[in-house]
């Protein structure tokens, strides 16, 4: 099978007060479609900056990331943001929702931009598996955390990407919650035979992950294959 998305080699500097910081040093990996990939590390150790260069929200300092065998981050700014507004969902800690629009609002914009129709029977049977069918008339303020998170999982997945980036999506939830969501993303990630990579400093749901990375200090290595 060919990997969904591949880091070749890929390193990341940061110029700070004249000083280099090492965000990510050398990096290889690659992700197929139907697994559920956990990033763990402390705090600093790269693995916001690992998962926006995959997600070409930056680019790498040098190595490349080819999306469906494809150069992605050589492509300039607007190549690439089309490209991520079709293919990449985002989930991110801080919910990715519009303050002002309603759920569904949100996924209608999301098809007026992208000039395509509107599908009803995918919202339907998404919201149904998500359990937000009764929160699409609600602006993210109306929700609790909890809601608030799988509305923004609702908002990723809607316009079926086939890869899901993930960067503490359950950070503001208790045990209970998080665990709910995190078994949400693992059943969508297997449905609909995504790749979901998901940044996590929750060590208690790597169960449920089919592969888990590790980063120390900008160094990327495979922890376990999970299950
Ligand atoms: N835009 C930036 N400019 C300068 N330095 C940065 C920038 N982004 C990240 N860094 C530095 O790169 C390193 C890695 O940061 P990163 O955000 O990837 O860490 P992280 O593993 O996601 O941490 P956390 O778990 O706290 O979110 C840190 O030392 C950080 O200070
Ligand atoms: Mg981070």
């Amino acid at each position: 099978m060919e990997p969904l998305i591949e880091a070749k080699r890929i390193t990341k500097d940061f110029l700070q007060k004249e000083e280099v910081v090492h965000a990510l040093r050398e990096t290889s990996f690659a992700g197929f479609p139907g697994e559920f990939v956990a990033v763990i590390g402390p705090s600093g150790s790269g693995k916001s900056t690992f998962l926006t260069i995959l997600g070409g929200l930056q680019k790498p300092t040098t190595g490349e990331i080819l999306l469906g065998g494809s150069p992605y981050s050589r492509l300039e700014a607007k190549s690439r943001s089309r490209i991520r507004f079709e293919k990449i969902g985002f989930i991110l800690q801080s919910s990715s929702l519009v303050p002002f629009l309603t759920v569904a609002e949100q996924l209608r914009l999301y098809d007026r931009l992208r000039k395509r129709p509107h599908d009803e029977a995918r919202i339907a049977e998404l919201s149904k598996r998500l359990g937000v069918e009764k929160l699409l008339r609600k602006l993210p303020n109306q929700l609790s955390g909890g809601e608030r998170q799988r509305a923004a999982i609702m908002k990723a997945l809607y316009p079926d990407p086939s890869l899901v980036l993930a960067d503490e999506p359950t950070a503001s939830l208790d045990r209970l919650k998080s665990r709910e969501v995190m078994e949400l993303l693992r059943s969508e990630t297997k449905r609909e035979n995504k790749l979901t990579i998901m940044v996590t400093h929750d060590e208690r749901f790597l169960d449920l992950c089919d592969r888990v990375c590790e980063i120390e200090d900008g160094v990327l290595s495979e922890k376990t294959s999970g299950r």
